[in-house]
Protein backbone atom coordinates (compact mmCIF):
# COMPACT_ATOMS: atom_id res chain seq x y z
CA UNK A 1 0.00 0.00 0.00
CA UNK A 2 1.73 2.81 -1.33
CA UNK A 3 1.04 6.05 1.45
CA UNK A 4 -0.29 9.03 0.22
CA UNK A 5 0.93 12.22 1.05
CA UNK A 6 -1.38 14.23 3.58
CA UNK A 7 -1.85 17.55 2.25
CA UNK A 8 -0.21 20.45 3.74
CA UNK A 9 -3.96 22.23 4.50
CA UNK A 10 -5.37 19.74 6.24
CA UNK A 11 -1.87 19.04 8.21
CA UNK A 12 -2.23 22.73 9.21
CA UNK A 13 -5.86 23.15 10.19
CA UNK A 14 -5.73 20.15 12.33
CA UNK A 15 -2.01 21.54 14.11
CA UNK A 16 -4.17 24.71 14.47
CA UNK A 17 -7.41 22.75 16.14
CA UNK A 18 -5.11 21.07 18.47
CA UNK A 19 -2.74 23.77 19.36
CA UNK A 20 -5.18 26.25 20.09
CA UNK A 21 -5.98 24.61 23.99
CA UNK A 22 -2.96 24.42 25.15
CA UNK A 23 -1.37 27.66 23.56
CA UNK A 24 -4.44 29.54 24.38
CA UNK A 25 -3.38 28.30 28.34
CA UNK A 26 0.44 29.29 27.88
CA UNK A 27 -0.80 32.86 26.68
CA UNK A 28 -3.50 33.27 29.42
CA UNK A 29 -0.18 32.01 32.02
CA UNK A 30 1.50 34.54 30.04
CA UNK A 31 -0.78 37.40 30.34
CA UNK A 32 -0.98 37.39 34.15
CA UNK A 33 2.89 36.70 34.50
CA UNK A 34 3.05 33.89 35.27
CA UNK A 35 5.46 32.41 32.94
CA UNK A 36 8.05 34.62 31.42
CA UNK A 37 8.04 35.07 27.64
CA UNK A 38 10.91 32.76 26.89
CA UNK A 39 9.33 30.29 29.29
CA UNK A 40 6.29 31.06 27.50
CA UNK A 41 7.63 30.79 23.55
CA UNK A 42 9.81 27.31 24.19
CA UNK A 43 6.79 25.92 25.50
CA UNK A 44 4.80 26.83 22.75
CA UNK A 45 7.48 25.19 20.66
CA UNK A 46 7.69 21.85 22.20
CA UNK A 47 4.53 21.25 22.35
CA UNK A 48 3.95 22.46 18.90
CA UNK A 49 6.53 19.95 18.03
CA UNK A 50 4.49 17.38 19.69
CA UNK A 51 1.18 17.84 18.58
CA UNK A 52 2.91 17.91 14.83
CA UNK A 53 4.12 14.38 15.33
CA UNK A 54 1.03 13.22 16.96
CA UNK A 55 -1.06 15.03 14.45
CA UNK A 56 0.97 13.55 11.59
CA UNK A 57 0.48 10.11 12.42
CA UNK A 58 -3.05 10.32 13.71
CA UNK A 59 -4.00 11.97 9.89
CA UNK A 60 -1.57 9.41 8.32
CA UNK A 61 -3.79 6.16 10.30
CA UNK A 62 -7.36 8.13 9.20
CA UNK A 63 -5.41 8.22 5.35
CA UNK A 64 -5.08 4.29 5.77
CA UNK A 65 -8.51 3.56 7.14
CA UNK A 66 -10.57 5.83 4.48
CA UNK A 67 -8.09 4.52 1.91
CA UNK A 68 -9.45 1.09 2.70
CA UNK A 69 -12.86 1.93 2.64
CA UNK A 70 -12.83 2.93 -0.47
CA UNK A 71 -11.01 -0.61 -1.94
CA UNK A 72 -13.93 -1.95 -0.04
CA UNK A 73 -16.81 -0.38 -2.17
CA UNK A 74 -13.94 -0.91 -5.13
CA UNK A 75 -15.04 -4.97 -4.60
CA UNK A 76 -11.96 -5.39 -4.06
CA UNK A 77 -10.85 -7.73 -0.79
CA UNK A 78 -7.99 -5.44 0.79
CA UNK A 79 -5.68 -6.09 3.41
CA UNK A 80 -6.52 -4.35 6.88
CA UNK A 81 -4.11 -1.90 7.80
CA UNK A 82 -2.61 -1.20 11.26
CA UNK A 83 -4.87 1.32 12.78
CA UNK A 84 -3.98 1.35 16.40
CA UNK A 85 -2.91 4.52 16.07
CA UNK A 86 -6.51 6.51 15.91
CA UNK A 87 -9.00 4.90 18.23
CA UNK A 88 -11.81 3.40 16.90
CA UNK A 89 -11.01 3.66 13.33
CA UNK A 90 -10.34 -0.19 13.90
CA UNK A 91 -13.77 -0.88 14.91
CA UNK A 92 -15.06 1.34 12.31
CA UNK A 93 -12.63 -0.68 9.91
CA UNK A 94 -14.08 -3.81 11.17
CA UNK A 95 -17.60 -2.90 11.07
CA UNK A 96 -17.27 -1.61 7.29
CA UNK A 97 -15.45 -4.91 6.08
CA UNK A 98 -18.91 -6.84 7.77
CA UNK A 99 -20.90 -4.33 6.24
CA UNK A 100 -18.70 -5.10 2.46
CA UNK A 101 -18.74 -9.10 3.17
CA UNK A 102 -22.66 -8.69 3.90
CA UNK A 103 -23.32 -6.35 0.53
CA UNK A 104 -20.92 -8.58 -1.37
CA UNK A 105 -23.21 -11.70 -0.91
CA UNK A 106 -26.35 -9.95 -0.98
CA UNK A 107 -25.26 -8.49 -4.81
CA UNK A 108 -24.29 -11.73 -5.40
CA UNK A 109 -27.58 -13.22 -4.67
CA UNK A 110 -29.31 -10.35 -6.80
CA UNK A 111 -27.04 -11.32 -9.93
CA UNK A 112 -27.83 -15.35 -9.09
CA UNK A 113 -31.52 -13.90 -9.68
CA UNK A 114 -30.86 -11.99 -12.70
CA UNK A 115 -29.16 -15.08 -14.29
CA UNK A 116 -32.04 -17.34 -13.19
CA UNK A 117 -34.34 -15.14 -14.59
CA UNK A 118 -32.68 -14.86 -17.77
CA UNK A 119 -32.14 -18.67 -17.94
CA UNK A 120 -35.95 -18.89 -17.12
CA UNK A 121 -36.71 -16.89 -20.40
CA UNK A 122 -33.98 -18.40 -22.64
CA UNK A 123 -35.46 -21.81 -21.86
CA UNK A 124 -38.76 -20.49 -23.38
CA UNK A 125 -39.47 -22.26 -26.65
CA UNK A 126 -40.72 -19.01 -28.75
CA UNK A 127 -39.03 -16.09 -29.07
CA UNK A 128 -39.61 -13.19 -26.53
CA UNK A 129 -38.30 -9.68 -27.00
CA UNK A 130 -38.83 -6.80 -24.67
CA UNK A 131 -38.63 -2.99 -25.34
CA UNK A 132 -38.49 0.31 -23.27
CA UNK A 133 -41.27 2.88 -23.51
CA UNK A 134 -39.47 4.22 -26.76
CA UNK A 135 -39.84 0.74 -28.64
CA UNK A 136 -35.67 0.03 -27.74
CA UNK A 137 -35.00 -3.71 -27.57
CA UNK A 138 -34.18 -4.32 -23.81
CA UNK A 139 -34.16 -8.07 -23.88
CA UNK A 140 -34.06 -11.20 -25.99
CA UNK A 141 -34.22 -15.00 -24.94
CA UNK A 142 -32.20 -17.51 -27.17
CA UNK A 143 -35.39 -18.75 -29.31
CA UNK A 144 -35.22 -14.78 -30.51
CA UNK A 145 -31.56 -14.78 -31.42
CA UNK A 146 -31.86 -18.07 -33.16
CA UNK A 147 -34.35 -16.40 -35.05
CA UNK A 148 -33.37 -12.58 -35.66
CA UNK A 149 -29.35 -13.20 -35.06
CA UNK A 150 -27.95 -11.84 -32.55
CA UNK A 151 -29.87 -8.15 -31.28
CA UNK A 152 -28.31 -5.56 -30.36
CA UNK A 153 -30.04 -3.77 -27.24
CA UNK A 154 -31.57 -0.45 -27.12
CA UNK A 155 -31.71 -0.31 -30.97
CA UNK A 156 -35.29 -0.20 -32.15
CA UNK A 157 -37.24 -2.98 -32.98
CA UNK A 158 -37.97 -2.03 -36.50
CA UNK A 159 -34.04 -2.72 -37.29
CA UNK A 160 -34.86 -6.43 -36.49
CA UNK A 161 -38.44 -6.78 -37.47
CA UNK A 162 -39.64 -4.57 -40.68
CA UNK A 163 -43.22 -5.49 -39.91
CA UNK A 164 -45.50 -2.48 -40.24
CA UNK A 165 -48.27 -4.23 -38.49
CA UNK A 166 -46.29 -5.42 -35.47
CA UNK A 167 -44.35 -1.93 -35.36
CA UNK A 168 -47.92 -0.61 -35.65
CA UNK A 169 -49.63 -2.47 -32.66
CA UNK A 170 -46.54 -2.08 -30.19
CA UNK A 171 -46.98 1.54 -30.90
CA UNK A 172 -50.63 1.55 -30.12
CA UNK A 173 -49.91 -0.71 -26.79
CA UNK A 174 -47.14 1.86 -25.64
CA UNK A 175 -49.38 5.09 -26.62
CA UNK A 176 -50.37 7.34 -23.72
CA UNK A 177 -53.12 10.19 -23.34
CA UNK A 178 -52.72 13.79 -22.80
CA UNK A 179 -53.23 12.53 -18.99
CA UNK A 180 -50.08 10.55 -19.11
CA UNK A 181 -52.05 7.30 -18.87
CA UNK A 182 -52.18 4.67 -21.49
CA UNK A 183 -54.73 4.82 -23.76
CA UNK A 184 -55.02 1.42 -25.34
CA UNK A 185 -55.64 -2.44 -24.02
CA UNK A 186 -52.78 -3.98 -22.53
CA UNK A 187 -52.59 -6.86 -24.95
CA UNK A 188 -53.01 -7.75 -28.75
CA UNK A 189 -51.69 -9.97 -31.14
CA UNK A 190 -50.92 -9.81 -34.75
CA UNK A 191 -50.07 -12.50 -37.46
CA UNK A 192 -46.88 -11.78 -39.51
CA UNK A 193 -45.30 -13.90 -42.30
CA UNK A 194 -41.37 -13.47 -42.23
CA UNK A 195 -39.81 -13.44 -45.67
CA UNK A 196 -37.21 -16.07 -44.50
CA UNK A 197 -35.65 -18.15 -45.61
CA UNK A 198 -37.20 -20.74 -44.38
CA UNK A 199 -40.76 -18.81 -44.77
CA UNK A 200 -42.45 -18.78 -41.57
CA UNK A 201 -45.82 -18.02 -40.14
CA UNK A 202 -45.98 -16.18 -37.09
CA UNK A 203 -48.15 -14.96 -34.47
CA UNK A 204 -46.53 -12.18 -32.27
CA UNK A 205 -48.50 -11.86 -28.52
CA UNK A 206 -47.99 -8.40 -27.40
CA UNK A 207 -48.57 -7.25 -23.95
CA UNK A 208 -47.61 -4.62 -21.56
CA UNK A 209 -46.77 -4.97 -18.16
CA UNK A 210 -48.26 -3.01 -15.39
CA UNK A 211 -45.03 -0.48 -14.93
CA UNK A 212 -41.89 -0.65 -16.17
CA UNK A 213 -39.10 -3.14 -15.13
CA UNK A 214 -36.23 -2.57 -13.53
CA UNK A 215 -34.03 -2.96 -16.70
CA UNK A 216 -36.80 -0.73 -18.59
CA UNK A 217 -38.83 -2.95 -20.34
CA UNK A 218 -42.32 -2.30 -20.60
CA UNK A 219 -43.63 -4.52 -23.28
CA UNK A 220 -43.15 -8.23 -24.15
CA UNK A 221 -43.50 -9.50 -27.83
CA UNK A 222 -43.64 -13.29 -27.81
CA UNK A 223 -43.68 -14.99 -30.96
CA UNK A 224 -45.46 -17.99 -31.70
CA UNK A 225 -44.76 -20.25 -34.56
CA UNK A 226 -47.85 -20.81 -37.27
CA UNK A 227 -46.14 -22.38 -40.26
CA UNK A 228 -46.90 -26.32 -39.41
CA UNK A 229 -50.51 -25.29 -38.19
CA UNK A 230 -50.91 -23.15 -41.33
CA UNK A 231 -49.59 -25.85 -43.58
CA UNK A 232 -51.75 -28.57 -41.97
CA UNK A 233 -54.75 -26.36 -42.45
CA UNK A 234 -53.48 -26.00 -46.31
CA UNK A 235 -52.80 -29.98 -46.82
CA UNK A 236 -56.65 -30.68 -44.85
CA UNK A 237 -58.18 -28.39 -47.43
CA UNK A 238 -55.76 -29.88 -50.53
CA UNK A 239 -57.47 -33.03 -48.97
CA UNK A 240 -60.83 -32.10 -49.37
CA UNK A 241 -60.58 -31.04 -52.83
CA UNK A 242 -58.50 -34.02 -53.92
CA UNK A 243 -60.54 -36.86 -52.22
CA UNK A 244 -63.87 -34.70 -53.87
CA UNK A 245 -61.76 -34.37 -57.58
CA UNK A 246 -60.84 -38.52 -57.06
CA UNK A 247 -64.67 -39.45 -56.62
CA UNK A 248 -66.20 -37.10 -58.77
CA UNK A 249 -64.45 -38.97 -61.66
CA UNK A 250 -66.09 -42.12 -61.35
CA UNK A 251 -69.44 -40.55 -60.32
CA UNK A 252 -69.66 -38.69 -63.77
CA UNK A 253 -68.66 -41.98 -65.20
CA UNK A 254 -71.67 -43.78 -63.71
CA UNK A 255 -74.31 -40.78 -64.21
CA UNK A 256 -72.60 -41.14 -68.01
CA UNK A 257 -73.14 -44.71 -68.35
CA UNK A 258 -76.97 -44.81 -66.41
CA UNK A 259 -77.45 -41.81 -68.69
CA UNK A 260 -77.16 -43.98 -71.76
CA UNK A 261 -78.44 -47.48 -70.83
CA UNK A 262 -81.65 -45.78 -70.31
CA UNK A 263 -81.54 -44.16 -73.38
CA UNK A 264 -79.72 -44.62 -76.70
CA UNK A 265 -78.27 -48.33 -75.22
CA UNK A 266 -81.77 -49.06 -73.84
CA UNK A 267 -82.12 -52.73 -76.47
CA UNK A 268 -77.89 -53.11 -77.04
CA UNK A 269 -77.30 -56.21 -75.08
CA UNK A 270 -73.81 -55.89 -76.09
CA UNK A 271 -73.13 -52.27 -75.29
CA UNK A 272 -75.20 -52.85 -72.08
CA UNK A 273 -72.53 -56.01 -70.96
CA UNK A 274 -69.64 -53.75 -72.06
CA UNK A 275 -71.09 -50.87 -69.81
CA UNK A 276 -72.01 -52.45 -66.84
CA UNK A 277 -68.57 -54.10 -67.16
CA UNK A 278 -67.50 -50.30 -66.69
CA UNK A 279 -69.85 -48.95 -63.79
CA UNK A 280 -68.75 -51.98 -62.11
CA UNK A 281 -64.98 -51.27 -62.33
CA UNK A 282 -65.60 -47.73 -61.08
CA UNK A 283 -68.00 -48.25 -58.64
CA UNK A 284 -64.83 -51.11 -57.06
CA UNK A 285 -62.82 -47.63 -57.91
CA UNK A 286 -64.79 -45.60 -55.52
CA UNK A 287 -64.95 -48.75 -53.27
CA UNK A 288 -61.48 -48.54 -52.98
CA UNK A 289 -61.17 -45.38 -52.36
CA UNK A 290 -63.50 -45.01 -49.33
CA UNK A 291 -61.57 -48.42 -47.81
CA UNK A 292 -58.24 -46.57 -47.73
CA UNK A 293 -59.76 -42.79 -46.88
CA UNK A 294 -61.33 -44.82 -43.94
CA UNK A 295 -57.76 -46.50 -43.21
CA UNK A 296 -56.06 -43.26 -43.27
CA UNK A 297 -58.36 -41.86 -40.95
CA UNK A 298 -58.24 -44.63 -38.82
CA UNK A 299 -54.34 -45.38 -38.30
CA UNK A 300 -54.08 -41.25 -37.81
CA UNK A 301 -56.34 -41.49 -35.25
CA UNK A 302 -54.39 -43.38 -33.22
CA UNK A 303 -50.84 -43.09 -34.81
CA UNK A 304 -49.54 -42.02 -31.54
CA UNK A 305 -50.43 -45.22 -30.02
CA UNK A 306 -47.92 -47.47 -30.70
CA UNK A 307 -48.74 -51.10 -31.38
CA UNK A 308 -46.36 -54.10 -29.42
CA UNK A 309 -47.37 -57.17 -30.47
CA UNK A 310 -44.55 -59.71 -31.68
CA UNK A 311 -44.96 -59.67 -35.74
CA UNK A 312 -43.54 -62.42 -37.30
CA UNK A 313 -42.80 -60.79 -40.50
CA UNK A 314 -41.91 -63.76 -42.87
CA UNK A 315 -45.49 -65.01 -42.26
CA UNK A 316 -47.18 -61.41 -42.87
CA UNK A 317 -44.42 -61.12 -45.97
CA UNK A 318 -45.48 -64.84 -47.40
CA UNK A 319 -49.60 -63.86 -47.06
CA UNK A 320 -48.83 -60.82 -49.05
CA UNK A 321 -46.65 -62.61 -51.38
CA UNK A 322 -49.79 -65.32 -51.97
CA UNK A 323 -52.14 -62.55 -52.47
CA UNK A 324 -50.33 -60.64 -55.21
CA UNK A 325 -48.94 -63.94 -56.81
CA UNK A 326 -52.12 -63.90 -59.59
CA UNK A 327 -51.53 -60.60 -60.23
CA UNK A 328 -47.92 -61.30 -60.73
CA UNK A 329 -47.72 -63.88 -62.73
CA UNK A 330 -50.41 -61.98 -65.15
CA UNK A 331 -47.89 -59.43 -66.27
CA UNK A 332 -44.93 -62.17 -65.76
CA UNK A 333 -43.27 -60.55 -62.43
CA UNK A 334 -41.45 -63.18 -60.62
CA UNK A 335 -41.63 -62.35 -56.52
CA UNK A 336 -38.37 -63.52 -54.55
CA UNK A 337 -38.23 -63.75 -50.84
CA UNK A 338 -35.14 -63.78 -48.57
CA UNK A 339 -35.95 -64.16 -45.19
CA UNK A 340 -33.95 -66.06 -42.00
CA UNK A 341 -36.46 -67.53 -40.18
CA UNK A 342 -33.94 -67.45 -37.35
CA UNK A 343 -34.57 -63.96 -37.23
CA UNK A 344 -36.79 -62.07 -34.09
CA UNK A 345 -40.08 -61.18 -34.56
CA UNK A 346 -40.90 -57.40 -35.48
CA UNK A 347 -42.76 -55.65 -32.96
CA UNK A 348 -45.82 -54.31 -34.33
CA UNK A 349 -49.47 -54.84 -35.64
CA UNK A 350 -50.13 -57.86 -37.71
CA UNK A 351 -52.76 -56.12 -40.07
CA UNK A 352 -51.35 -52.83 -40.35
CA UNK A 353 -48.10 -54.48 -41.33
CA UNK A 354 -49.71 -56.45 -43.82
CA UNK A 355 -51.07 -53.54 -45.41
CA UNK A 356 -48.09 -52.11 -45.76
CA UNK A 357 -46.34 -54.67 -47.40
CA UNK A 358 -48.98 -55.15 -49.59
CA UNK A 359 -48.50 -51.85 -50.79
CA UNK A 360 -44.95 -51.97 -51.51
CA UNK A 361 -45.07 -55.34 -52.72
CA UNK A 362 -47.89 -54.36 -55.06
CA UNK A 363 -46.62 -50.99 -56.54
CA UNK A 364 -43.37 -52.97 -57.17
CA UNK A 365 -45.84 -55.52 -59.24
CA UNK A 366 -47.63 -52.57 -60.81
CA UNK A 367 -44.40 -50.45 -61.83
CA UNK A 368 -42.02 -53.37 -62.43
CA UNK A 369 -41.14 -54.59 -66.22
CA UNK A 370 -42.72 -57.27 -67.70
CA UNK A 371 -40.30 -60.63 -66.48
CA UNK A 372 -38.36 -59.14 -64.27
CA UNK A 373 -37.66 -60.51 -60.75
CA UNK A 374 -39.16 -58.38 -57.13
CA UNK A 375 -37.19 -59.03 -54.75
CA UNK A 376 -37.97 -58.96 -51.03
CA UNK A 377 -34.63 -58.72 -48.18
CA UNK A 378 -35.26 -59.20 -44.54
CA UNK A 379 -32.01 -58.45 -42.51
CA UNK A 380 -31.16 -57.13 -38.65
CA UNK A 381 -30.11 -53.92 -38.15
CA UNK A 382 -27.85 -53.39 -35.30
CA UNK A 383 -29.26 -55.24 -32.22
CA UNK A 384 -33.06 -53.98 -32.13
CA UNK A 385 -34.05 -53.24 -35.63
CA UNK A 386 -35.44 -55.25 -38.89
CA UNK A 387 -34.79 -53.51 -42.13
CA UNK A 388 -37.35 -54.63 -45.15
CA UNK A 389 -36.18 -54.00 -48.51
CA UNK A 390 -38.64 -54.29 -51.47
CA UNK A 391 -37.02 -53.62 -54.90
CA UNK A 392 -38.31 -54.02 -58.51
CA UNK A 393 -36.81 -53.54 -62.08
CA UNK A 394 -39.73 -50.93 -63.22
CA UNK A 395 -38.81 -47.47 -64.37
CA UNK A 396 -37.68 -46.20 -61.31
CA UNK A 397 -39.02 -42.84 -60.11
CA UNK A 398 -36.72 -39.09 -61.07
CA UNK A 399 -35.33 -37.82 -57.36
CA UNK A 400 -37.18 -34.83 -57.45
CA UNK A 401 -40.58 -36.78 -56.65
CA UNK A 402 -39.20 -38.20 -53.95
CA UNK A 403 -39.80 -36.36 -51.14
CA UNK A 404 -43.41 -36.03 -51.84
CA UNK A 405 -44.28 -39.11 -52.50
CA UNK A 406 -45.82 -39.71 -48.95
CA UNK A 407 -48.51 -37.28 -49.75
CA UNK A 408 -51.82 -38.01 -50.37
CA UNK A 409 -52.57 -38.66 -54.13
CA UNK A 410 -49.37 -38.10 -54.95
CA UNK A 411 -48.58 -39.76 -58.12
CA UNK A 412 -45.40 -39.75 -60.43
CA UNK A 413 -47.91 -40.25 -63.25
CA UNK A 414 -51.49 -39.24 -62.73
CA UNK A 415 -53.03 -41.36 -65.57
CA UNK A 416 -50.88 -44.12 -65.22
CA UNK A 417 -51.57 -45.06 -61.97
CA UNK A 418 -55.44 -44.11 -62.51
CA UNK A 419 -55.04 -46.45 -65.32
CA UNK A 420 -53.61 -49.03 -63.03
CA UNK A 421 -56.38 -48.54 -60.73
CA UNK A 422 -54.71 -46.57 -57.95
CA UNK A 423 -55.72 -44.64 -55.40
CA UNK A 424 -52.73 -42.57 -54.62
CA UNK A 425 -53.00 -43.19 -50.74
CA UNK A 426 -50.97 -46.68 -50.75
CA UNK A 427 -47.59 -44.34 -49.55
CA UNK A 428 -49.57 -41.80 -47.64
CA UNK A 429 -50.94 -45.29 -45.36
CA UNK A 430 -47.73 -47.30 -45.19
CA UNK A 431 -45.87 -43.78 -44.00
CA UNK A 432 -47.91 -43.31 -41.59
CA UNK A 433 -48.31 -47.14 -40.25
CA UNK A 434 -44.41 -46.87 -40.39
CA UNK A 435 -44.82 -44.06 -38.21
CA UNK A 436 -46.64 -45.36 -36.19
CA UNK A 437 -44.67 -47.86 -35.18
CA UNK A 438 -41.71 -45.61 -34.76
CA UNK A 439 -39.95 -47.21 -37.77
CA UNK A 440 -38.54 -45.42 -40.73
CA UNK A 441 -39.24 -45.70 -44.76
CA UNK A 442 -36.44 -45.46 -47.07
CA UNK A 443 -37.08 -44.56 -50.74
CA UNK A 444 -34.21 -45.66 -53.15
CA UNK A 445 -34.69 -45.28 -57.17
CA UNK A 446 -32.35 -45.10 -60.38
CA UNK A 447 -34.65 -44.05 -63.34
CA UNK A 448 -34.57 -46.60 -66.11
CA UNK A 449 -33.49 -49.34 -63.35
CA UNK A 450 -35.78 -49.34 -60.54
CA UNK A 451 -36.27 -48.24 -57.10
CA UNK A 452 -35.91 -50.22 -53.53
CA UNK A 453 -38.71 -49.01 -50.91
CA UNK A 454 -36.83 -49.45 -47.53
CA UNK A 455 -39.04 -50.01 -43.91
CA UNK A 456 -37.05 -49.96 -40.91
CA UNK A 457 -39.05 -51.26 -37.70
CA UNK A 458 -38.23 -52.25 -33.82
CA UNK A 459 -37.37 -56.05 -33.18
CA UNK A 460 -38.37 -57.45 -30.29
CA UNK A 461 -35.20 -58.43 -28.18
N1 LIG B 1 -42.13 -49.22 -57.11
C1 LIG B 1 -42.42 -48.09 -57.74
N2 LIG B 1 -41.86 -47.79 -58.93
C2 LIG B 1 -42.17 -46.65 -59.57
N3 LIG B 1 -43.03 -45.72 -59.10
C3 LIG B 1 -43.63 -45.97 -57.94
C4 LIG B 1 -43.36 -47.15 -57.17
N4 LIG B 1 -44.10 -47.09 -56.05
C5 LIG B 1 -44.78 -45.95 -56.10
N5 LIG B 1 -44.52 -45.26 -57.23
C6 LIG B 1 -45.06 -43.95 -57.60
O1 LIG B 1 -45.56 -43.36 -56.43
C7 LIG B 1 -46.94 -43.00 -56.61
C8 LIG B 1 -47.66 -43.15 -55.31
O2 LIG B 1 -47.74 -44.51 -54.92
P1 LIG B 1 -48.99 -45.01 -54.10
O3 LIG B 1 -48.76 -46.41 -53.74
O4 LIG B 1 -49.19 -44.03 -53.03
O5 LIG B 1 -50.17 -44.81 -55.13
P2 LIG B 1 -50.68 -45.78 -56.26
O6 LIG B 1 -49.88 -47.01 -56.27
O7 LIG B 1 -50.74 -44.97 -57.51
O8 LIG B 1 -52.13 -46.06 -55.78
P3 LIG B 1 -52.63 -47.09 -54.65
O9 LIG B 1 -51.41 -47.64 -53.99
O10 LIG B 1 -53.43 -46.24 -53.73
O11 LIG B 1 -53.44 -48.08 -55.34
C9 LIG B 1 -47.43 -43.90 -57.67
O12 LIG B 1 -48.51 -43.35 -58.36
C10 LIG B 1 -46.22 -44.06 -58.57
O13 LIG B 1 -46.16 -42.95 -59.45
MG1 LIG C 1 -49.68 -48.18 -54.39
Amino acid sequence: MAEQAIPLRRTLLANAVVLTPSWGALVILYGVGELSGRATLIAMAGIALLTGLLVQRYLGTLARFARFVGELSDEREPVMPRLSFAPATEELATAAATLAVGWRRQRASIDNLAASAQAIVDGLPDPLISVDRQRRIVRTNLAAVSLLGAVGAERDLSTVLRQPQLLAAIDALLETGADGNFSRADQSAVELALAGPPELDLIAHLRRLPRAAADGSLALIVLHDTTALRRAERMRADFVANASHELKTPIAGLAGFIETLRGPARDDAVARERFLGIMAEQADRMRRLVDDLLMLSRIEQHEHARPDAAVDLGRVLRSVMDLLQLKASSRNVKIELGFDPALPPAVGDFDELTIVFQNLIDNAVKYARPATTVKIAVRPVGSDRLAVAVSDEGDGIPATHLPRLTERFYRVDTARSRQLGGTGLGLAIVKHVVNRHRGRLDIQSSPGKGSTFTVTLPAVR
